[in-house]
């Protein structure tokens, strides 16, 4: 089986290593964001973030990145006078990453299914967190259907992008137990703080090459 690739040659780029520049997706509160920050910063994960990107304007994400001096963008996906389709959207994406010469895309709360024109761009280079024990729970509102289920458990997932919502090969995962007292609120507050220290983690393995692909099975260890 031959060894996957992950994104496409980056070339060079000054000052940095271009194996480590990443770029996250986002569209809402950026809490996810901050932990890959936090992390970069505590040296617990070698990486550069190259580009922070939101389809919304009102994104809390934004100032997060911006107040670590990160370059933070708008790309808003209703601007129909920019973007006729979905593919033209993507196509515009994935021009501002890789001129940022970005290697791994992280999702990070970006509410948007991505085409192929984007996925073919980045191959086994597109990663995103999700807050239920997937395959259980896709979807949005994880958390709600894993509380309104009744499991004991749930947990989050970090799992490669594919066209299939929500389940691409997994990267990691961990759980996290739900208890009598839990409402959403808190259900979803405990699955947080599992995110926050199970993304960082993802993208360190994803960069440091040491995983392949059996089939759908992710092979590798943080
Ligand atoms: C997280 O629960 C993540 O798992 C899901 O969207 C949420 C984003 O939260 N994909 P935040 O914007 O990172 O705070």
């Amino acid at each position: 089986m031959p060894k996957p690739t992950l994104g496409s040659d980056p070339g060079t780029v000054r000052g940095s290593d271009p194996k480590r520049r990443i770029g996250v997706l986002i569209s809402g509160r950026g809490s996810n964001l901050q932990a890959i920050i936090d992390a970069t910063v505590d040296r617990r994960l070698d990486a550069e973030i190259a580009v922070v990107i939101s389809n919304r304007p009102d994104a809390a994400g934004l100032k997060r990145a911006r107040d670590a001096g990160i370059e933070a963008l708008v790309l808003e996906h209703t601007d129909k006078a920019k973007f006729a389709s979905r593919e033209d959207y993507d196509a515009h994406l994935v021009r501002v990453l890789k001129e940022r010469q970005v290697h791994l895309v992280c999702l990070a709360g970006f509410m948007r299914l991505l085409t192929t024109v984007f996925l073919d761009a980045f191959p086994n280079g597109v990663v995103n967190i999700h807050p239920s024990l997937l395959p259980a729970f896709p979807g949005t509102n994880a958390q709600y259907q894993a509380w309104a289920h009744g499991v004991k458990w749930t947990g989050a997932t970090v799992h490669l992008v594919t066209t299939e919502l929500d389940a691409g090969p997994i990267v990691l995962q961990d759980t996290v137990p739900v208890k009598d007292s839990d409402d959403m609120e808190t259900l979803a507050a405990r699955i947080l703080e599992t995110e926050h220290r199970l993304y960082p983690l993802a993208i360190q393995l994803l960069l440091s090459g040491r995983w392949r692909l059996e089939g759908r099975r992710f092979l590798g260890h943080p």
